[in-house]
């Protein structure tokens, strides 16, 4: 995988960055790195595996793409990272982020960090269905409870390819500013420690020149944006067109989306309720638009939502809402 320094990273977010959305930033701006949602391998490894097969679909648009994962059981990280070598993902990524209350309850993702013997082992059994050539990646946060700059110097003691820091606590949610000094201090140990490992910094960034200079800033390989994707769908572009489009063009980025929806998830295979909250995105800052987002978000089917849109673009060339 040959990245560029610094490198952009799109971040995985559940039940929003599927392959169809992946497909609709990389038409409009691509970044230079794709994430999966988190994918649990426990799950994988179950009778329930055919529902978990969504979430690591992707097209040859999306790539290069890492597929990120969670569970608790190493045998089934590690028979899930063979698969994804067969599946031609660029690497893997274990969440040890998350910090939603089911999860960390259950002893994962963010859970992890209280719990370093968990931890270990369950990156030694990635690694080890990794081999050489296919690299392996963390996703976390800068501690639990409190700062912990013990989390960072242990993932680094088990030189990992790449690793991903949110910069906040698992307790801290999103609810504090990034601590982006805590962030540099953890490169600073990744220089000492392991100087071959990725650092990529994530957190609150919202323009791709933001990401370019907290690089340059703090010396990191790469940033991640996530919730940025909302604001501007462009938020990749050298020279994002979105604050001077149309209202028009907005909703006709909405209606390639909605097609798209249609034809990759012909089987129900993904809710109606993950495509309609996209309407935040693509009807946004005029008169009017909070109503018209109601409407969509009313739509109980992906024909409906459709037949919503292309009503209120017949009737309203929008000319008016420009
Ligand atoms: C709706 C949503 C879903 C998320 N799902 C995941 C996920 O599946 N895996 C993960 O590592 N992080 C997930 N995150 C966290 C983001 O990847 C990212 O770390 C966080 O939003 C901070 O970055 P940002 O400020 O650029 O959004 C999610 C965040 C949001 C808002």
């Amino acid at each position: 995988m040959q990245l560029p320094q610094p490198f952009l990273v799109l971040a995985p977010m559940d039940d929003v960055t599927d392959s169809v959305f992946r497909q609709v930033v990389a038409s409009t701006a691509p970044p230079d790195l794709y994430f999966t949602e988190f994918v649990n391998v426990d799950g994988l490894q179950s009778p329930g595996r055919e529902k978990l097969l969504p979430k690591l679909q992707f097209t040859a648009q999306e790539t290069p793409i890492i597929a990120q994962l969670w569970g608790k059981h190493p045998e089934n990280y590690y028979k899930t990272t063979l698969e994804l070598k067969e599946m031609g993902f660029a690497g893997v990524d274990i969440n040890m982020g998350c910090p939603d209350k089911t999860v960390v309850k259950n002893g994962c993702c963010s859970a992890l960090i209280n719990n370093r013997e968990a931890a270990g082992e369950i990156i030694r059994a990635v690694q080890k269905a990794a081999g050489e050539d296919f690299p392996v990646s963390v996703k976390t946060r800068i501690g639990f409870s409190e700062i912990d700059l013990s989390w960072p110097e242990f993932l680094l003691s088990l030189k990992l390819n790449m690793l991903t820091i949110h910069g906040r606590t698992t307790k801290e949610m999103s609810k504090v500013p990034v601590h982006w000094d805590v962030i540099n201090q953890i490169r600073e140990l990744r220089d000492q420690l392991s100087p071959t490992t990725l650092l990529v910094g994530n957190g609150d960034v919202l323009t791709r020149q933001e990401a370019m200079e907290k690089a340059e800033e703090y010396k990191l390989d790469g940033i991640m944006i996530g919730r940025g994707i909302f604001e501007d769908p462009y938020v990749f572009a050298q020279q994002s067109p979105w604050p001077d489009m149309t209202n028009q063009q907005k909703m006709e980025l909405f209606q390639r989306h909605i097609e798209l929806f249609a034809q990759t998830w012909q089987n129900n295979e993904r809710k109606v309720h993950t495509l309609n909250k996209f309407c935040k995105v693509y009807i946004n800052g005029f008169d009017g638009a909070k109503e018209l987002r109601e409407r969509f978000m009313a739509a109980s089917t992906v024909e409906e939502l459709r037949d919503t849109l292309l009503a209120v673009m017949a009737v309203a060339p929008l000319g008016h809402l420009d």
